[in-house]
């Protein structure tokens, strides 16, 4: 029978708590992933107890009060604080989400939170993503023209311009990828919702003139058809985007480019 071992940074241990400060009577328990691959021990869950009342209204509140009031060796990646940037997302109370678009008080009883899954762990919540960027920047994230440039501006239609809405507000999160079983399993290949949704925005935009190279840089067996059509993208995508109907529609043309 096959022996399966699981990696020794995959067993969590019990970390340590830090308790309510004395006399707060509205507190929540925080049970935070914390990893150092440099440090050599093993991956732990640190609970802190936070005093709401003296704590704003989100996750990512939370964490920032931590860092700042309690343990400042707690890392994590933000910067808007308001759902643009992206750079916030984590798994919180098992969902992959942005921190500074959860409220608190959406989670019953204690928050959990992990770095987004199956990604190596640079510390605690920061995922390297640096396979994620590489393979946004191989669909080639960028207006692509072959004509000379227009004395003014590339011009583009209200209708036209209308079919990049739920594609252009991408933050490049991860959420999505990262939710996708394929993903997991095939990340060094398939390039995931997150890169497929912005290839597709790029392929439907009216002003872009490499939309026959854009699909044939699909046209592999992983990079794109390793969807298998799961949906945990669109259920997870704080921003509300579809990236499997993105995906959807890209595999609609391949079909369309050959009849
Ligand atoms: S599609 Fe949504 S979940 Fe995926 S990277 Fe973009 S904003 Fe994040
Ligand atoms: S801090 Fe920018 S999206 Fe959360």
């Amino acid at each position: 029978m096959v022996e399966l071992t699981l990696p020794e940074n995959s067993k969590l241990t019990v970390g340590k708590t830090w308790p309510a400060p004395l006399g707060s009577a509205n507190t929540k328990c925080f049970k935070i992933y914390r990893y150092d691959p440099d440090g050599g021990s093993k991956p732990r869950i640190d609970s802190y107890y936070i005093d709401l009342d003296s704590c704003g209204p989100m996750v990512l509140d939370a964490l920032i009060k931590i860092k700042n009031e309690i343990d400042s060796t707690l890392t994590f990646r933000r910067s808007c604080r308001e759902g643009i940037c992206g750079s916030c997302s984590m798994n919180i109370d098992g969902t992959n989400t942005l921190a500074c678009l959860s409220s608190i008080s959406e989670v019953k009883n204690e928050v959990k939170i992990y770095p987004l899954p199956h990604l190596p762990v640079i510390k605690d919540l920061i995922p390297d993503l640096t396979n994620f960027y590489n393979q946004h920047a191989s669909i080639m994230p960028w207006l692509e023209t072959k004509t000379s440039r227009p004395k003014k501006e590339w011009r583009q239609s209200i209708e036209d311009r209308k079919k990049l809405d739920g594609l252009y507000e991408c933050v490049m999160c991860a959420s999505c990828s990262t939710s996708c079983p394929s993903y997991w399993w095939n990340g060094d290949k398939y390039l995931g919702p997150a890169a497929l949704l912005n290839a597709y925005r790029w392929i439907i935009d009216s002003r872009d003139q490499a939309t026959t190279d854009r699909l044939d840089e699909l046209e592999d067996p992983f990079k794109l058809y390793r969807c298998h059509t799961i949906m945990n993208c669109t259920k997870t995508c704080p921003k509300g985007l579809n990236p499997a109907k993105a995906i959807a529609e890209i595999k609609k043309l391949m079909v369309e480019r050959k009849l």
